[in-house]
């Protein structure tokens, strides 16, 4: 950033003024963490100084030093066999077995892995197509291993689909998009292999997938980062992706937010169960795809240009979540307290949040010692809903402060049984019921209560909560969760979610043999096993960005 642009983020000496409650003058408080957490130190900050890895303090997220091979040799065994102190459990075999079937080839080379394989039996929709998403957890599991070749075949196939005219009927989607899946097409009389790609205009409820494109430039870093291949990034096409893909989230519109404005069912998520607006996870994904997106632009001329507006951008988003979606017992009390209808811009309720709105669950949900994002926040309304990919990835991404990681952890550990429970991990939390579960899914019957999407436990969400474990310094609690996962993912045949309040029952619609349940385990185990991993998905903290200043501390100014 340059020296004007650090101005926005403001001298903390400067003098404070009463006239102007924004972002400007919080900052020109001393900073006060409200929450008194001895915090350990975070993985970031040891890996630096005290494991074997090549990176430095500096290099750590420079594009320029990027390399940080794991210097696997590329062995069909699993690398971590090979470890010296490591025993392996023995459905790391078999999770590797898993995920090698389900590898999907193009004219002789992996391009991905197909979401479930055991889909015989059940109706196949399309589970046999490769998801982005959900090859994000083989393919960290393939570079883990050593084995960046199919990432690389992933990355540019699917930079080849970005190219493709996308319709859906009439309507031509933005350039920039990329696709939810894509499937081979096998001619056996022609003897060809095509591909068809599904931008939306085949999912269920015809929506296109925000996410993709953020996954796409996030795995792209993480190649970055594991091989120290740093050409493949470079190459035009790929700049030009990077590119295409956040032009059509900066775009200048009518927006008062830096949150990207977006669709329900757009994400992991993808039925309408009341996660459109500014969602959490695309907040988060978004948050972090602009970081990598930075470190990997070449500052030539369009680069530059759209390396600037990153920045901006960055710098706005990250004072919005900190401030906006935050919340913990200080805050919930806060907002139980607000005043309503409050005009201009001295108003502490900026977004007139109705005190009543306050669901009663989260009163009792939410621990003295602890806090997590929102699910959403946008006028007269917050979704209070704990979501687990978004936490996470704030985590990783830094979107997060030091503090605000350890204060989800803390949640976590404080609300295990509702959040682990008896499986790892609720993609949501709580459920939605009754008359609101009609109202808000339109009475879908895969996401009733406890149920998939609607407070279901994921498995594949185990290599996220690994990753924030480590990141903040608490590996104990991913291994307390993989212990639990290990007890029942073999012998269930790897489901893709299982129901109930603890998550004990198998999901009611969920597929065997699902590809992101295995490599989601797979992942989680090798990086706790071999920490330095973590470095691939995970940022430092931008010292440059000022700490956080709570909203509610404004008038003390
Ligand atoms: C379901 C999930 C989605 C996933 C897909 C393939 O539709 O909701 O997140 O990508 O299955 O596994």
């Amino acid at each position: 950033m340059d020296g004007a642009k650090e101005m926005g983020i403001r001298n903390v000496s400067s003098i404070c003024s009463l006239t102007k409650l924004d972002e400007h003058d919080l900052s020109c408080l001393p900073e006060k963490p409200r929450l008194n957490i001895e915090r350990q130190r975070s993985f970031d900050e040891r890996s630096l100084s005290e494991l074997p890895t090549i990176l430095t303090r500096e290099s750590y997220d420079n594009y320029d030093s990027m390399h940080s091979p794991c210097g696997r040799s590329c062995i069909d065994t699993p690398a971590s066999f090979g470890g010296n102190s490591f025993n392996p459990h023995p459905i790391v075999a078999e999770a590797w077995e898993a995920l090698r079937r389900s590898l999907v080839y193009f004219r002789g080379q992996s391009v991905g892995t197909i979401a479930a394989y055991h889909h015989a039996s059940e109706e196949v929709l399309n589970y046999d197509q490769v998801f982005v998403r959900d090859f994000v957890p083989s393919a960290l599991a393939f570079l883990m291993n050593g084995e960046p070749e199919i990432v690389k075949n992933f990355l540019l196939k699917t930079l080849q689909l970005q190219g493709w005219e996308k319709k859906i009927d009439r309507f031509k989607l933005g350039e920039g998009a990329m696709p939810a899946s894509f499937k081979v097409l096998h001619d056996p009389v022609r003897k060809v292999e095509t591909i068809a790609a599904d931008f939306g205009e085949s999912a269920i409820g015809r929506v296109a997938p925000v996410d993709s494109g953020f996954w796409w430039i996030i795995l792209l870093r993480a190649y970055t980062k594991s091989t120290g291949d740093l050409s493949l990034a470079e190459r035009p096409e790929c700049q030009k992706g990077i590119k295409l893909i956040l032009m059509l989230c900066l775009a200048e519109g009518f927006d008062t937010f830096p949150t990207l404005l977006c669709a329900d069912g757009c994400s992991m998520i993808d039925r309408r169960m009341d996660v459109y607006g500014y969602p959490i996870e695309i907040q988060a994904l978004f948050y972090m795809a602009l970081r990598c997106a930075l470190v990997m632009l070449k500052h030539d001329g369009e680069g530059k240009d759209c390396i600037e507006r990153i920045e901006q951008r960055l710098h706005a988003l990250n004072f919005h979540m900190r401030s906006y979606f935050w919340l913990d017992f200080q805050q919930l009390n806060d907002i139980y307290r607000y005043k309503t209808e409050e005009y201009s811009h001295t108003a502490v309720n900026k977004f007139n949040v109705i005190p009543d709105s306050i669901p009663d669950w989260i009163f009792d949900f939410m621990p003295m010692r602890g806090g997590y994002f929102i699910g959403n926040v946008s006028p007269a309304r917050m979704d209070f809903r704990w979501f687990c990919l978004g936490n996470c990835i704030a985590i990783l991404s830094s979107l997060a402060t030091p503090e605000q990681s350890m204060a989800i952890m803390d949640l976590i550990e404080a609300r295990w049984d509702e959040l682990v429970g008896e499986m790892p991990l609720k993609i949501a939390y709580p459920a939605i019921e009754s008359h609101e579960w009609r109202i808000i899914t339109g009475c879908d019957p895969k996401n009733t209560r406890w149920s998939y999407h609607n407070g279901g436990s994921w498995p594949v969400l185990l290599w996220l909560l690994t990753a924030a474990c480590i990141k903040t310094g608490r590996p104990q609690i991913a291994r307390q969760a993989i212990d639990l996962a290990e007890t029942r993912l073999l012998k269930d045949g790897w489901p893709e979610y299982y129901d109930g309040k603890l998550g004990r029952f198998i999901g009611k619609q969920a597929r065997k043999y699902q590809t992101w349940s295995i490599a989601g385990y797979l992942v989680a185990k090798m990086m706790l096993e071999d920490p330095s991993h973590l470095g691939m998905i995970s940022l430092e903290e931008d010292k440059q960005r000022k700490p956080l200043i709570k909203r509610s501390s404004s008038w003390n100014c």
